[in-house]
């Protein structure tokens, strides 16, 4: 249990349902945690909902809503997405839960026992969307929050603060002893100059609130949401194992790195734990070109394009269209020209042929020996050389492409090679067999990313022993107009 690999989403906020940006995220966390299985590893996967947002309460007065319900029946529509779209999150937090509350007073406990909470008086401007103070130099002409236009809140109230600014040279000085601690690596650079600048000293609580986890001894303050929701990755696997093992990536869009690689660092320093292997960061979506915002209604639901298309292949758009870091554009148009290009025409096409010539031969092991054509042995090593690379480096669009090289390769041997009107028996066999065995090193590469497709395919073709036999499966991917 101890050595898992710890792969982490960040935690959702429940005034919305999950859009096609939530799922990227989740999805690439997906791939990560089935990557990392399938080199031997155990896996701990970890996604969730955070609740304690102020937002929350606005969201449960709009549907008439008790806030307890309205939590409780947000939470299960994301969790019923990561489920129906077949994600292998091995948990799945809550911030309302007892083993969440519990941790975050004990982890209040450790930094103010290392003196890094104080009381002061908080005047500024906060953005209920960002969930966090702005400064006026970051609003619009007309005082509106750029991202959300809406106007923030003035707040003036007694707050615990968090002695951030202690943490500048440790932040900057752990940063130099862990160039990977953030990537890609223009995300890290921009962490830094932004730590270089200068840290202040952070609110880490709101008055008389009436939603959120109560400040230990304190009853007339809540936990600010977002101290709250940064040690849901330590409730989940509880204090002891984070101090054995803590998250090895914690994955995320570029938008709250800064929460992830500076504010959460510096509290596991003041509260004496180990601190995360990386944040990595991913970019940002638009839809048909426009930012995806509730108030326009362009958020696309990942399940209808899902129950369109299949789980597969959303999963083959995202992680092949967008290079992973870049901000990216969804448009259902483009992700039926993949879906009918790369994966009808292509995958699919070229498993069916080849699947449909084997079905009828019979493929036995000659002197204890397979043999292969050259040409295959060196492009099934060569598509695990790049893939095994670009997935270690997340260029996962390139790991894809270099599959799709292979399939190209493969369809272009069968049809230049008219496998189908090989009369010498033998021969034909061989070639025959050797498109079976690049057809099932592309269903074992392709796992990660698409795992019910890699299945179908493994399922027909069945090495039993000295023979090897193939029959037709059903339609991959059946042409959508
Ligand atoms: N609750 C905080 C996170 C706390 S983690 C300790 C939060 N929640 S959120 O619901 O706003 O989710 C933000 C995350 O959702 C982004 O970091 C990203 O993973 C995903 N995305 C939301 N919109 C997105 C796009 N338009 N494009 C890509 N990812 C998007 O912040």
């Amino acid at each position: 249990m101890e050595n898992k690999f710890y792969i982490t989403t960040p935690i959702y906020y429940v005034n919305d349902k999950p859009h096609i940006g939530h799922a990227y995220t989740n999805i690439v966390a997906d791939l990560l945690a089935r990557w990392r299985e399938q080199q031997g590893e155990d896996i701990l996967y970890l996604t969730g909902t955070d609740e304690f947002a102020q937002k929350t309460v606005d969201a449960a007065k709009k549907n008439n809503e008790e806030v307890h319900e309205y939590t409780d029946r947000m939470a299960s529509i994301w969790q019923s997405t990561w489920e129906k779209l077949k994600l292998s999150n091995s948990d799945f937090i809550r911030t309302t839960e007892e083993r969440h509350i519990a941790t975050v007073k004990d982890f209040w406990g450790r930094v103010d026992a290392a003196g890094d909470i104080y009381k002061g008086k908080y005047e500024g401007l906060y953005c209920k969307g960002h969930e966090a103070f702005m400064k006026e130099d970051e609003l619009t002409p007309d005082g509106l929050c750029p991202d959300h236009k809406t106007k923030p809140e003035w707040i003036s109230e007694e707050n615990y603060f968090f002695k951030l600014s202690a943490y500048q040279d440790k932040l900057l000085d752990f940063y130099n002893d862990h160039p990977d601690f953030v990537a890609p690596a223009n995300r890290f650079h921009e962490v830094k100059s932004f730590v270089e600048r200068g840290l202040e000293d952070i609110s880490i609580s709101r008055e008389n609130r009436p939603w959120g986890i109560p400040v230990p001894n304190d009853p007339h303050h809540v936990v600010y949401v977002w101290f709250d929701a940064l040690i849901n990755y330590i409730s989940a696997v509880g204090m002891e194992r984070w101090e054995e093992h803590p998250a090895d990536i914690h994955v995320m869009a570029k938008d709250i790195t800064r929460f992830h690689a500076v504010i959460w660092p510096a509290m596991l320093m003041s509260a004496g734990l180990p601190l995360p292997g990386q944040i990595l960061a991913h970019g940002f979506f638009t839809i048909n070109g426009t930012k995806i915002s509730k108030s326009l209604g362009n958020a696309i639901d990942p399940l209808e394009i899902a129950n369109k298309y299949g789980n597969d292949a959303l999963r083959y758009f995202l992680l092949r269209e967008i290079p992973f870091g870049e901000d990216g554009d969804f448009s259902e148009e483009k992700m039926k020209e993949r879906y009918n290009g790369d994966l009808a025409n292509g995958l699919g096409n070229f498993a069916a042929r080849v699947l449909t010539l084997a079905e009828k031969e019979e493929f036995v092991m000659e002197n204890g020996e397979w043999r292969m054509e050259n040409e295959f042995q060196e492009q099934i090593d060569k598509m695990k050389k790049t893939v095994y690379a670009k997935v270690n480096q997340f260029r996962f669009h390139e790991a894809l492409a270099a599959v799709w090289e292979a399939i190209a390769f493969g369809d272009k041997y069968v049809n230049e090679n008219k496998l189908w009107a090989i009369a010498d028996e033998k021969e034909r066999r061989r070639k025959l067999f050797s498109a079976v065995t690049l057809l099932d090193n592309l269903a074992a590469t392709l796992l990660p990313f698409m795992p019910e497709t890699s299945r179908k395919i493994t399922a027909s073709i069945q090495w039993e022993g000295k023979r090897l036999k193939a029959k037709k499966p059903e339609i991959l991917f059946p042409r959508i107009r």
